[in-house]
């Protein structure tokens, strides 16, 4: 019998990239998205990849009685791998009341019904947001926490200490936090990609537009950082190597494997990318030059992040394996799919 995967938020970005991984792995893959930032064809490139099209139940889980109902269907799920939420850093800056109650009830919601309906196993999509702007670099998972830098940060670590406490209460229930650090790329059938609604707010795929010719510039926040080249500094690692992870960490739950009831891991590939770099390695990539301009630092950034990622490669035995070369070219492959199709 296939084990059933609940993937909230699995028609976004992420989700949808882990859904393709979790059937080629041979799960069961159920779909909860309230179609927010995504669109209900996403199920469609899942399936033209990977032969399956998963069942896609439209719902916001910030709608607990709804929850519930879903669980009353689906009370075969094995584990849930929680995505659903916002996650712009500059937005968040400008809306937190949206986003505290957006990405914490969601959470609230989802453990309830998890202890509830007795379903014991969950992968959380956190980011290394967790970690403010760190002291010392790389940053491991012991690295201690700074003030997060924007409401999109606090509910990434409010929404650990719930998972913290929650395990620490219930035996039963067993947590693996994945902190993120920069996803990028797409997948390489070109099938499924990140397709922000509006304004893009992450560089992605605002290079990929403007390289389109959708925007005019690509504004840069800021080259008068503490950094080599006066850019911000981030970890870029391709999103199917991303998705991989999610598996891994699923199994773990399934396979009884963790050591402790909440269990953390940095996700990046451990090296540093300044935003210039990112945009030469987009150019080197694609061949295309891309118009930018430097403008005013944008809230609630952070100034220079990059993982030591050893533990995941290690404990899990995940590492990352595309370039960013390789994760920029799929990035920009999906946007001509994408748009010509649009078009
Ligand atoms: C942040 C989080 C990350 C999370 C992501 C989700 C931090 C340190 N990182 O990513 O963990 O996964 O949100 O959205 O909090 N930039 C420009 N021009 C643009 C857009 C971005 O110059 O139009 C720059 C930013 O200043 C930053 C870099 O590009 O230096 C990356 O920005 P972005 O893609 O938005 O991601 P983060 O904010 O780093």
């Amino acid at each position: 019998m296939k084990k059933k995967i609940l993937v909230t938020g699995g028609t976004g970005y992420i989700g949808s990239h882990t859904a393709v991984e979790l059937i080629a792995e041979g799960f069961d893959v159920v779909i909860i998205d309230n179609l927010y930032n995504s669109e209900a064809e996403v199920a469609d490139g899942i399936k033209m990849i990977s032969g399956v099209k998963p069942q896609l139940e439209v719902l916001d889980i910030c709608d607990r009685s709804k929850l519930d109902v879903f669980f009353e269907k689906h009370h075969d799920i094995a584990a849930v791998i929680h995505f659903a939420a916002y996650k712009a850093v500059g937005e968040s800056v400008r809306k937190p009341l949206e986003y505290y109650h957006n990405n914490l009830m969601s959470l609230i919601n989802l453990l309830g019904a998890m202890k509830q309906f007795n379903i014991n196993g969950l992968v959380f999509s956190s980011s290394c947001t967790v970690y403010g702007q760190p002291e010392v670099l790389p940053v491991n998972e012991l690295t201690p926490w700074q003030p997060a830098q924007s409401p999109y940060g606090n509910t990434k670590q409010i929404g650990e200490e719930i998972l913290m406490d929650t395990t620490r209460a219930d035996e039963n229930i067993k947590a693996i936090a994945l902190r993120y650090f920069n996803p990028i790329g797409a997948h390489p059938s070109g099938l499924i990609g990140e397709l922000p609604r509006g304004v893009p707010e992450n560089l992605v795929p605002y290079i990929t537009q403007t390289a389109y010719g959708l925007r005019d510039e690509l504004k840069v926040f800021g080259n008068d950082f503490n950094t080599p080249d006066g850019y911000c500094v981030r970890d870029y690692l391709h999103v199917v190597d991303l998705a991989k992870a999610h598996v891994v960490a699923v199994k773990r739950l399934l396979e009884g494997k963790t050591k402790s009831s909440y269990e953390v891991f940095n996700l990046g590939t451990g090296t540093g990318v300044s935003v210039l770099e990112a945009i030469q390695s987009f150019e080197r990539a694609t061949g295309v030059k891309l118009k930018y301009k430097v403008t005013g630092r944008r809230p609630g950034d952070v100034e220079k992040i990059w993982a030591d990622p050893s533990l995941a490669n290690t404990e899990l035995g995940w590492k990352t394996v595309s370039s960013l070369d390789e994760s920029m070219l799929t990035a920009w492959n999906w946007e001509k799919n994408i748009r010509g199709k649009k078009s």
